[in-house]
C-alpha cells in the first residue's frame, strides 16, 4: 500500500490505471477509521481491482462553531487499517493544495435536498461535502464510489450531484454498521463518556420503537414522530436536533406512512451531535 500526498501523484496512478484497463474503487472519508468504513473499504474490495481511500479533513464542510480542530486524526492508526484490508492506495492531501489561496469556486446541492435535517442547523455543510467530493472525484477518477447510509442525507445529495453534473461514477450505499448495543458506529462516539456512550442507544431504541408502532398498524407520521420525540426527551442527557419522517425518495415531509418511508434523526449526546436513520419499507 502507497501514500500519497500530492494531486499530481495521485492523477498520474489514476491515469495508469485507467490506462492499464482495471477497475477503481474510491472510499472517500475523513480519516479515524471506524468499522463502517471498514465495511465500505470491504464492498469496494469486492467490486474492484484496486481500491484508493481518500484521508482528508474537509475544512469546508465544518461551521465555525463545530469541531475542526478537534476531529479526530491518526494518520499512522488509518494507514494500519488500509494495510489490513488490503488498501491499493491512501489518498492524503495536504489542506494547503486541496484549497490553495484564492480558492473560490463551490458546488452547492438544491436547496430542496439541504433546507431539511443536517441542512437546517448546518447549512454550509453540503456545499462543502460536494465541493470536496468533486475535487477528489476529479483527482481520483473513481468508476465507483462507497458511501455509508447512516450519512443517508449525504448519500442522497452526492447521488444527485454525480447525476446532475455527469460524473462517470457509480455512487454505492453501504448499510449502517453499528455496535453489539445498536449504536451506529462514528468516528464522532469517541467523544463520549461512558454515561453519555449508554445514553447515545436512545436513538437506535426510539427508531425501532417507531418501527414497531408502523408493523402493528400506526399510520400517523406525526403520531410515530411524537413517540419517538417522547422516548428520546425521556433520556436527559439527550437533546434532539431534528426528528423527521420523510417520503425517502423525495425527502418531503409525510402525514401518512408510506410505502418507503426514512426516519432520520440528529440528536445531541451532550455536545456531540449524532445522527441515525431507518428506512422502513412496508413490504418488508
Ligand atoms: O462522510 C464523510 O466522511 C465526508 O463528508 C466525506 C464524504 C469524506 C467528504 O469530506
Amino acid at each position: 500500500m502507497k501514500i500519497i500526498k500530492t494531486i499530481e501523484e495521485m492523477k498520474s496512478i489514476s491515469r495508469d490505471i485507467y490506462f492499464d484497463k482495471k477497475t477503481m474503487g474510491l472510499v472517500p472519508t475523513m480519516g479515524y477509521l471506524h468499522e463502517g468504513h471498514k465495511s465500505l473499504i470491504a464492498k469496494a474490495k469486492e467490486d474492484n481491482d484496486l481500491v484508493v481511500v481518500s484521508i482528508f479533513v474537509n475544512p469546508t464542510q465544518f461551521a465555525p462553531e463545530e469541531d475542526l480542530e478537534n476531529y479526530p486524526r491518526d494518520l499512522q492508526r488509518d494507514a494500519k487499517i488500509c494495510e489490513e484490508l488490503k488498501v491499493d492506495y491512501i489518498f492524503h492531501p495536504k489542506e494547503g493544495d486541496m484549497y490553495r489561496e484564492n480558492f473560490s469556486t463551490f458546488v452547492v446541492p438544491g436547496e430542496n435536498m439541504t433546507d431539511i435535517m443536517c441542512g437546517v442547523t448546518r447549512p454550509a455543510h453540503f456545499k462543502g461535502v460536494c465541493t470536496v467530493l468533486t475535487k477528489i472525484f476529479n483527482i481520483v477518477s473513481p468508476q465507483k464510489a462507497y458511501f455509508g447510509e447512516k450519512d443517508i442525507q449525504q448519500l442522497a445529495i452526492v447521488k444527485r450531484m454525480v447525476e446532475d453534473m455527469n460524473f462517470d461514477i457509480d455512487i454505492v450505499g453501504c448499510p449502517i454498521v453499528r455496535e453489539d448495543d445498536g449504536l451506529a458506529k462514528s468516528s464522532r462516539n469517541t467523544y463520549l463518556d461512558s454515561s453519555q456512550r449508554k445514553a447515545a442507544t436512545i436513538l437506535r431504541k426510539s427508531i425501532l420503537r417507531a418501527k414497531e408502532m408502523i408493523d402493528s398498524g400506526e399510520k400517523d407520521a406525526i403520531r410515530v414522530q411524537a413517540s419517538i420525540i417522547e422516548m428520546i426527551e425521556e433520556e436527559p442527557l439527550a437533546k434532539i436536533d431534528y426528528i423527521e419522517i420523510l417520503d425517502f425518495e423525495t425527502f418531503e415531509r409525510l402525514k401518512i406512512i408510506q410505502k418507503r418511508t426514512l426516519i432520520s434523526m440528529a440528536v445531541y449526546i451532550g455536545k456531540t451531535r449524532l445522527i441515525d436513520n431507518m428506512v422502513i419499507d412496508l413490504n418488508d
